[in-house]
């Protein structure tokens, strides 16, 4: 599963690459708002840090306005990805898009009727968000496996990414569903490092090969 951040926050961004572990970035109309910056030139830097698709989300309503902003997004940096809502007209201008050859991540996915259309509509990438749908007390990642089933039987070539994630556990759970990208913010790709028996195996190795040797040996 390639690893997505959600964020626009380029510090993270930053941390986040020099891990070498992070494949993309998705960022939403919040998290840009977020940054106070402006939004093309804030959208160029992050291409600069980001070596990977990164998304950038569409603020009109329209079909044909959601098309115009899209294409001018997609002439950023080869890396962007347009993000169009799942709404009649964000579907419009998916398949406009897409038809034009400019890839498109249709987000705020929340059943998999919906994603079926995104795949209809020739989406590169479609954006089922797990968190939120827990909130409202489903099972979020229900949601994936479906989608993951659905695509599976016919074919579709639409990347699944899931979403909306909030700790560990989803991350995991959406690896284990099959979803193609995990997107998630910077708190919960560092507490993936994390366990207590790695901290603490690591003080006793570091423990005993301190009481025979004084020095790490060196490379080479
Ligand atoms: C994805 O593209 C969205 O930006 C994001 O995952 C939403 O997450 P949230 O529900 O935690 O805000």
């Amino acid at each position: 599963m390639k690893i997505f951040l959600d964020s626009a926050n380029l510090d993270e961004l930053k941390k986040g690459m020099s891990w070498g572990i992070v494949d993309g970035v998705t960022t939403n109309p919040t998290l840009i708002a977020k940054e106070g910056r402006p939004f093309q030139e804030h959208i160029r830097e992050i291409c600069g840090i980001v070596e990977g698709d990164v998304s950038a989300e569409v603020v009109s309503t329209e079909a044909s306005k959601m098309v115009s902003e899209g294409r001018e997004l997609a002439k950023i940096h080869r890396n962007v990805v347009v993000k169009c809502p799942l709404t009649r007209d964000g579907i419009m201008a998916t398949s406009a898009l897409s038809k034009q050859g400019i890839r498109v991540n249709v987000t705020l996915c929340f059943t998999a009727g919906q994603a079926l259309l995104a795949a209809k509509a020739g989406a590169y990438i479609v954006s089922p968000f797990v968190g939120r749908l827990d909130d409202i007390g489903y099972t979020g990642m229900d949601l994936v496996r479906s989608i993951t089933q659905i695509y599976k039987n016919y074919g579709f070539k639409t990347q699944i990414l899931a979403a909306s994630l909030r700790s560990p556990t989803h991350v995991i759970d959406a690896a284990l569903a099959g979803a193609q990208i995990g997107t998630m913010p910077f708190k919960v790709l560092d507490m993936l490092f994390n366990h207590p028996l790695t901290d603490r195996g690591l003080d006793q190795f570091l423990k005993d090969w301190a009481k025979v040797f004084q020095e790490a040996p060196v490379a080479g």
